[in-house]
């Protein structure tokens, strides 16, 4: 009685504050995926023209079945009619770079800027901006440079939004999968009794195809334990992904052997900051000064894992650095960005750079637009942050300069 009581003032209250929240803040609540399958007519058109669409042979098309009724002509061509949409909090291919997301913004594939740098032409290639998804009706097309994942073997013909997310939100492999999801996996939200979250941002798990397309493909590593904000994914020092555990494993769903290796930077739940490390990454202000504090060096641009499994020790507003309980990590996300970022390699920085002040996209760079110089380091000016002087940003965890 007082249990089924107490679950009437819980949706009760939910009810409430739910009606509450989407009258106070129209359009942020606009939820769609909910943690697993959105309604079916968001991405699918059941009678709709591509029904009547005469079967196109061409090469590019072939490659990427257009069967399934999906509203646009392959997968990630649907993902963005949403995810496109200008104005959106949840837009990752503006029309500008002006996306500041953790995973960032598609618009960077679409970029090639060309500078001169002592006498020699210096290019940083739109393909090697990030991972090329392919979606016809926003001309993204498969990346030029790799025919598959460096370091493993997913084909860059089948790229796209689902070779990484789950469109269906379902988790296999999982032993709770006969439990409802019923709360988005991204927040830190509790799921109701009987029921679980999702993954975080929908990530294939463990079994998971990597897409129609892919060809058989089996992700060997679940999805990674890390903590958004539900509605702001402007990422800065007090507002980013807390990243908890799994993320470098994922990778190596599709890039298994940059995991581990002699020659290979560590990167992963047992690539644990050693104490010299997390000290210097506490202190570590910029190049010439040292003297930072821990509950404050948060830098977003050089994230860690907290080298944690529990999401609910996760909070995406911490600007704390790593504690020397000798459990955060260094991960892949330390370095690159996922989707896509304004340097080569997918860099959160320019690798190239010895000087940050001298990254690429610069000014009078031929290529460069509107703010992209602004918008590569999410809106940060690095000059008045860190000085002219400012040196790779691998010193956060490494004193080198
Ligand atoms: C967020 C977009 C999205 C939503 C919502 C969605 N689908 Fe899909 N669905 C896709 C995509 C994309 C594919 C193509 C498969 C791929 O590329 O991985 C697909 C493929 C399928 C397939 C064939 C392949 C398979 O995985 O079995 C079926 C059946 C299907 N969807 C049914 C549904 C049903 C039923 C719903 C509603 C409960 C639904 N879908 C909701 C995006 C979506
Ligand atoms: C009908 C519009 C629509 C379509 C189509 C759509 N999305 Fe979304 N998506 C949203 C909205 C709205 C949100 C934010 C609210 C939410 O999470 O439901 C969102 C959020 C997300 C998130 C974060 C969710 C979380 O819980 O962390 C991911 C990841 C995502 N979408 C991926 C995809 C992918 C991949 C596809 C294509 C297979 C897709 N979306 C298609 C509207 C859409
Ligand atoms: C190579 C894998 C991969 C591909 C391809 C990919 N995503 Fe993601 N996506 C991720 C990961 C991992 C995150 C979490 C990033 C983080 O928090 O650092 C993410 C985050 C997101 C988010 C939350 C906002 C953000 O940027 O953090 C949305 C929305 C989203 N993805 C949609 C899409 C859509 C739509 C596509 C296709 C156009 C796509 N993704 C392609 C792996 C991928
Ligand atoms: C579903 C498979 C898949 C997953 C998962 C995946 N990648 Fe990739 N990655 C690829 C493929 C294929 C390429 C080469 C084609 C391209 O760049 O699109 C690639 C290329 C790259 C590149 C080189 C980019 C370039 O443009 O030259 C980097 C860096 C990278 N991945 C990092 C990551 C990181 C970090 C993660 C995890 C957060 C990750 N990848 C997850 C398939 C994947
Ligand atoms: C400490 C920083 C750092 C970490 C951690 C890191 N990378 Fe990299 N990565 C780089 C740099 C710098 C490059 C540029 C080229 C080079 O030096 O090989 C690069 C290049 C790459 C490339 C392109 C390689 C090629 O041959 O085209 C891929 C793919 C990649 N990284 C994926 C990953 C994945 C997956 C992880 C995690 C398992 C990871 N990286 C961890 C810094 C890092
Ligand atoms: C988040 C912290 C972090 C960042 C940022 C980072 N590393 Fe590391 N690095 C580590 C850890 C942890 C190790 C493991 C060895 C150790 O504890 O000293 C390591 C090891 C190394 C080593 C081998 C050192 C040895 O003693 O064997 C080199 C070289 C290196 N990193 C270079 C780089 C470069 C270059 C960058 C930037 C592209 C970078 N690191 C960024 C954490 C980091």
């Amino acid at each position: 009685m007082r249990k089924a009581l107490t679950r009437i003032v819980i949706i009760a209250i939910l009810l409430l504050t739910g009606g509450q929240f989407t009258l106070l803040l129209p359009g942020v609540l606009y939820a769609f995926h909910e943690g697993g399958v959105g309604y079916c007519e968001g991405c699918h058109d059941l009678h709709g023209p591509l029904q009547a669409r005469i079967p196109d042979t061409s090469e590019s098309d072939a490659l990427i079945p257009d069967t399934y009724m999906l509203k646009g002509s392959d997968a990630s061509s649907t993902c963005l009619i949403c995810h496109a949409e200008a104005g959106a909090f949840y837009n990752i291919f503006s029309g500008d770079g002006s996306r500041y997301t953790a995973g960032g913004d598609f618009y960077w594939l679409k970029k090639t800027f060309a500078s001169t740098v002592n006498g020699r032409i210096y290019l940083s290639e739109g393909d090697n901006h990030g991972h090329n998804v392919i979606a016809a009706d926003y001309g993204l097309a498969e990346d030029r440079l790799s025919d598959s994942a460096p370091g493993g073997a997913y084909p860059s013909f089948s790229m796209g939004c689902t070779s990484c997310h789950n469109p269906h939100g379902t988790i296999s492999g999982n032993a709770n999968n006969s439990k409802p999801i019923a709360v988005s996996g991204s927040y830190g939200s509790v799921a109701p009794q009987g029921t679980i979250a999702g993954n975080f941002r929908l990530l294939g798990g463990i079994g998971y195809d990597g897409g129609s397309s892919s060809g058989g493909i089996s992700f060997a590593n679940p999805a990674p334990v890390a903590v958004a904000h539900q509605s702001n994914w402007t990422e800065t020092n007090t507002n980013h992904t807390a990243y908890g555990s799994g993320m470098s494993e994922w990778c190596g769903n599709c890039h298994n052997e940059l995991l581990s290796g002699s020659d290979k930077h560590p990167a992963g739940n047992s690539a644990r900051l050693s104490n010299a490390i997390v000290t210097n990454y506490n202190i570590y202000i910029k190049t010439g000064n040292s003297r930072g504090m821990q509950a404050v060096s948060y830098l977003s641009l050089v994230p860690f894992e907290l080298g944690t499994a529990d999401k609910y020790l996760l909070d995406p507003s911490s600007s704390s650095g790593p504690d020397s309980f000798g459990q955060a990590n260094v991960m892949c996300l330390t370095c690159h960005r996922v989707h896509a970022s304004a340097f080569p390699f997918i860099g959160r920085w320019d690798f190239k750079a010895t000087f940050i002040s001298d990254s690429h996209p610069g000014p009078g760079d031929s290529g460069v637009s509107g703010n992209d110089v602004l918008n590569s380091y999410y809106g940060r000016d690095m000059v008045a942050e860190f000085g002219q002087y400012q040196r790779q940003l691998c010193n956060k965890c490494h004193v080198q300069d």
